[in-house]
């Protein structure tokens, strides 16, 4: 057992360091979820009495109702603590809130921050398990587990697969996680975009990096595509979005270079017309919301692995 790998036994904090095995336990144990969640009755009583709070202290759709859904499903009190109603507005610390929730004795606590490490420190000052819900431009770990699961499905393993991570890698903590994870179970990764979109020490991730889209898409399997993070970028990094989706847009003449049953993704928010023209964000081999759908199963499968008791089944 690794370090990652004793890190995983009460907390979800990153891909960094996970094993191979412990990494297709949760793909393995999301299926089980990914079936419940199609029942026409999609709740099982496994986490009865254990409670969940998610702590956002960034913005977010899917990730935080998809945990939101996941714990009740798994019949866990959710409490959502939304920051900016909550005492944060009035100046109160990271530490303080945690040590606030501490008293109130969750099982498992949710972040998402944006300072990197932050999910760190809170796991260090509360007996709870903490998942890491994406901390700045760190790790975003669910995320790549999803994106992992949605591949093992649509293409039927992950090692081997030739995937293209495209656009700005430099400030995605997705782009990251699913280095490590997509590493770890063998795929060959590509990392494209612009020079100044791509980190310093990109290769250390395992991945060729390319400062063009276009041979970075021959014979892909899978084409990632990123959200331009407008919230993160100056005029120095990227002189305009048309320049952008001009150089690195994805479009149906660029994923022609790609495998003819190369499947699209991308983690969500979209802009359309930047990072993905409009039609390829809707046709029929994007799995976008097959990636949606993927996030609650496999963060019902995190929640259960660290929150259920010794021996418990994950439907009962
Ligand atoms: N992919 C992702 O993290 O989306 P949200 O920001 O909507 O949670």
């Amino acid at each position: 057992m690794n370090d990652g790998d004793r890190v995983w036994q009460q907390h979800l904090l990153g891909i960094e360091g996970m094993s191979a095995s412990n990494i297709v336990r949760v793909l393995d144990t999301s299926e089980v979820f990914y079936e419940v969640s199609r029942r026409p009755i999609r709740k099982v009583p496994t986490l009865r009495g254990k409670t969940v709070v998610t702590l956002f202290y960034e913005a977010s759709t899917r990730t935080r109702t998809s945990f939101e859904l996941a714990g009740k499903r798994l019949s866990a009190d959710t409490v959502n603590l939304s920051v900016s109603t909550s005492s944060v507005s009035k100046g109160e610390t990271l530490r303080d809130t945690v040590l606030t929730l501490q008293a109130m004795h969750p099982d498992i606590v949710i972040i998402r921050h944006a300072a990197s490490g932050a999910p760190h420190f809170v796991a260090r000052n509360i007996a709870a398990s903490v998942v890491n819900a994406g901390d700045g431009l760190h790790e975003h770990p669910t995320q790549a587990l999803l994106d992992a699961f949605t591949m093992r499905r649509a293409k039927g393993r992950i090692a081997g697969l030739n995937v293209a991570i495209c656009g700005d890698i430099a400030h995605s903590r997705v782009a990251r996680s699913n280095a490590l994870l997509l590493r770890t179970l063998g795929a060959n990764v590509r990392f494209a975009g612009p020079r100044t979109l791509l980190p310093a020490g990109a290769e250390t991730f395992g991945a060729k990096v390319f400062d063009r889209i276009e041979p970075a898409l021959q014979d892909a399997d899978v084409v990632m595509v990123l959200r331009i993070q407008r919230e993160r970028l100056g005029s120095a990094l990227l002189p305009t979005l048309r320049e952008y989706a001009r150089a690195f847009g994805l479009n149906k003449a660029r994923l022609a270079l790609a495998r003819p049953d190369a499947i699209v993704m991308h983690p969500g928010p979209m802009n359309r017309g930047v990072e993905i023209d409009y039609d390829i964000a809707d046709f029929e081999r994007s799995m976008v919301l097959n990636q949606v759908e993927a996030g609650v199963a496999v963060r019902m499968a995190v929640l259960y692995l660290l929150g259920a008791d010794a021996g418990q089944s994950p439907v009962s």
